[in-house]
């Protein structure tokens, strides 16, 4: 059944009007709710209608637009249902089974990307297990307190090395006794003198910032801490702001769903409709889209906004309306900052910035270590405000947290799934899947 051709010929639209329609979606930046048209569009057509859109929705397959037989011709628009592609001119059928939802992308994650594997305060002198990338991990401080990370599989017989013990800065496994160094090679096996050659765990660059651990998963060489996203410039790590750190939790579901989570805040009128103060105005608040090169971000302004409970709380003074920012920024799939600045809305004068720092780091393809930082720069001496922030995230984490586990149990059920619909509002979570599949390609290239 094509798609575009429900009247078996008879509907089909002549090429130049259909071009005009994709048009229309490429200005306004909306998703075509057809996913193949989406997906070429999101890539652009060429001045004169042709070119060749990529199948982003599926298949990441490159889908030509233009006719063997010249420009236009309506049969470049008829679509196979079986592969998603173009009929007639010989494509293979897509590999739907490896793409991830909501990336169309074999690998789900990038590697080539810090993410954060713990708090520093999580990082000591014993050993932390923590599945990231699919790979389990030890974490620990050499005795002058610099943080390492090692793969947490023994090479003799795969012992959990996180049931061993340091001896020194060696990793001792806990069931032979082989020990590794902070670089990660095997300098004492017990049983025998000397040790066999290659025998090493993967050391993985490490770098400490902004209270977080951050850990570089692709090739070490291409390790470079400046590619950490700017966390001071947010809060964090600097002594004129309050930070909190909120208790880390496994997620049973795929990090993006957290990511598409946190850039629509209009769910928090209806998830959060009990647990966050103002929320039920926010999905009314219109959006706007502000791209840079390293971020993201999904901008909501509330204008003389009624006073709420927690401001009031945080700005005692405050008396009238505020302007506040619902910002979602996205600053790399391991890290999304909400929240933002809080202004007094009778005179324009700044109250304060209060963010909420998400962290994001996969466990393995379909489930996620979720961290959460809050940072003001107002009130740092009352650490009641900090209470206040832990409390309500005790509450509204694990809403967040029930509804994207809800969903992974619908992807993985089997059940067939509708035809995925995206509304205005979803424009910068859809931006976002197309830079999250375009680094996690330009890793494969
Ligand atoms: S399994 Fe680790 S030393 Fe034998
Ligand atoms: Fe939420």
């Amino acid at each position: 059944m094509p798609l575009l051709d429900p009247g078996g010929g008879r509907n089909r639209p002549r090429a130049g009007a259909f071009i005009a329609h994709l048009r229309k979606h490429i200005e306004r930046g909306i998703e075509h709710p057809q996913p193949i048209l989406g997906a070429i569009i999101a890539n652009g057509l060429g001045a004169d209608g042709s070119g060749a859109g990529r199948c982003n929705v599926v298949c990441g397959h490159v889908l030509p637009m233009t006719h063997p037989e010249g420009v236009g011709k309506d049969e470049c628009f008829s679509i196979d249902k079986e592969c998603w592609s173009i009929d007639k001119h010989g494509h293979k059928p897509c590999n739907r089974e490896n793409a991830m939802y909501p990336l169309s992308v074999d690998q789900p994650y990038p590697r080539n990307q810090w993410w954060v594997a713990a708090y520093a305060s999580e990082v000591g002198r014993d050993l932390l297990a923590r599945d990231i990338l699919g790979e389990p991990v030890i974490l620990y401080r050499s005795a002058a307190g610099e943080a390492l990370a090692l793969a947490g599989i023994c090479p003799h017989r795969a012992f959990p090395l996180a049931k061993g013990c340091l001896v020194g800065d060696a990793v001792q496994c806990g069931y032979h006794g082989f020990q590794f160094g902070p670089d990660g090679a095997c300098q004492n096996v017990p049983s025998q003198s000397g040790v066999p050659q290659n025998a090493r765990l993967r050391r993985y660059p490490v770098a400490e910032r902004g209270g977080l651990i951050w850990i570089w998963t692709g090739a070490a060489e291409r390790a470079d801490p400046a590619n950490i996203p700017d966390v001071a410039s947010i809060g964090l790590g600097r002594p004129d702001w309050a930070v909190e750190e909120h208790p880390i939790k496994t997620v049973d579901g795929r990090y993006t769903l957290l990511i598409e989570n946190l850039l629509d805040l209009s769910h928090v009128t209806f998830i959060h409709d009990k647990t966050i103060p103002g929320g039920e105005k926010v999905a009314a608040i219109p959006v706007s889209v502000i791209e840079t090169q390293t971020s993201l971000t999904v901008q909501r302004r509330g204008e003389n906004l009624p006073l709420n409970p927690l401001i009031k709380m945080q700005f005692p003074e405050q008396t009238g309306p505020v302007h506040q920012h619902f910002d979602s920024e996205y600053l790399g799939p391991c890290m999304i900052r909400t929240g933002g600045a809080m202004y007094d809305a009778a005179t324009g004068a700044e109250l304060g910035i209060q963010n909420y720092i998400h962290i994001i780091t996969p466990a393995s393809p379909t489930r996620m270590h979720y961290m959460v930082m809050t940072a003001r720069n107002f009130g740092i001496d009352q650490p009641h405000l900090g209470e206040i922030q832990i409390g309500m995230g005790s509450r509204i984490q694990p809403e967040d947290i029930d509804a994207i586990e809800a969903i992974e149990r619908v992807l993985q059920s089997g059940a067939t799934m509708p035809q995925e619909i995206s509304a205005r509002v979803d424009n910068g979570a859809l931006k976002v899947r197309r830079r999250l599949e375009a680094q996690i390609r330009a890793e494969a290239a």
